[in-house]
């Protein structure tokens, strides 16, 4: 397994062929690449890799905070989707057991003595964030662990915002969301039931929580073939987010600007409420993305 870890990145490629490569900023996955060497996730072309912004693309890491929390005193002063994605991590190392030619795990920690003064005095509790990406020949699953290392409780939400790539958005369906809730955001968080796969016909930006449990696999297809497989673990939400003409439109960083075409954001996580971590203690959650 050939690693490399310089310009503030980390990258592995299997013997196989298959390859992932992270940013240090945010611990953003930047790329998976199959065996073939096709991109399996959508980047923009204008995404900052050099950490002056959240790139846009990958797999941006949410944490404490989805969004904004106005109403949520902890964290209402927080950037949108919090800091995780927007500090610089530490690689520290990979953890597969030597010798092993089929796999690799490398890990990311970032702590709150990483943090800038200014994010500190934000949100300053005691915290260590140990997220682990891992790479099999047909499989991507990151992981991510959080632990609280001071005397007082804190509250925190955490996603996994991956953009995974397809070829044409209007023949994508997203299943295993059939009969599951979802709050609209775009139509004043109202509360929805879902009858059927999901398709996209316009902006989309909808909180899910499947009614299947988290091992039920999320399908994304195009064109009727099954691309990616989503499971899992203590994550109770999926997000799903295309921005469609306008919002890619103004969103600065996004492009090309029909970039929103090849890409559908589907992104587990726990978003609804608040998860309590008391003091000394630890939450692990994962996703786990097969090709289809
Ligand atoms: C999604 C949110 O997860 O992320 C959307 O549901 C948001 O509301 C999108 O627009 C992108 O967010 P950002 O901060 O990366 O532009």
């Amino acid at each position: 397994i050939d690693i490399t870890h310089e310009h503030s990145r980390v990258s592995a490629t299997l013997p196989t062929g298959e390859s992932v490569e992270v940013l240090l900023h945010g611990a953003s996955v930047i790329s998976w690449k199959d065996a073939a060497g096709q991109e399996k996730l959508w980047l923009s072309e204008t995404a900052a890799l050099d950490s002056s912004a959240p790139v846009r693309g990958g797999i941006p890491v949410v944490f404490p905070v989805f969004g904004t929390a106005p109403d949520h005193e902890a964290t209402a002063k927080l950037p949108q989707h919090g800091f995780a994605r927007n500090s610089r991590w530490e690689f520290l190392g990979r953890s597969t057991s030597e010798g092993s030619t089929s796999s690799v795990k490398l890990d990311f920690g970032l702590s709150s003595e990483n943090l800038t003064d200014e994010i500190k005095a934000l949100w300053p509790y005691k915290f260590g964030l140990i997220y682990s990406v891992s790479l099999d020949p047909e499989t991507l699953s990151t992981t991510l662990v959080v632990t609280n290392d001071g005397d007082v409780a804190f509250d925190f939400q955490t996603l996994l915002h991956t953009y995974l790539r397809v070829s044409d958005i209007s023949s994508v369906e997203v299943s295993g969301l059939e009969d599951s809730e979802y709050i609209d955001k775009l139509d004043n968080l109202a509360t929805v039931k879902q009858s059927s796969a999901v398709t996209f016909s316009s902006e989309t930006d909808r909180i899910y929580t499947p009614a299947k449990g988290p091992r039920h696999p999320v399908v994304v297809s195009d064109a009727g073939k099954p691309l990616f497989r989503i499971v899992r673990d203590n994550l109770d939400q999926v997000v799903v987010w295309n921005p469609w003409v306008d919002k890619a439109a103004s969103t600065k960083d996004f492009s090309p600007k029909d970039g929103w075409k090849n890409m559908v954001c589907v992104e587990p996580g726990t978003v609804k409420g608040w998860q309590k971590l008391e003091a000394g203690d630890a939450f692990e959650a994962a996703q786990t993305i097969s090709l289809a």
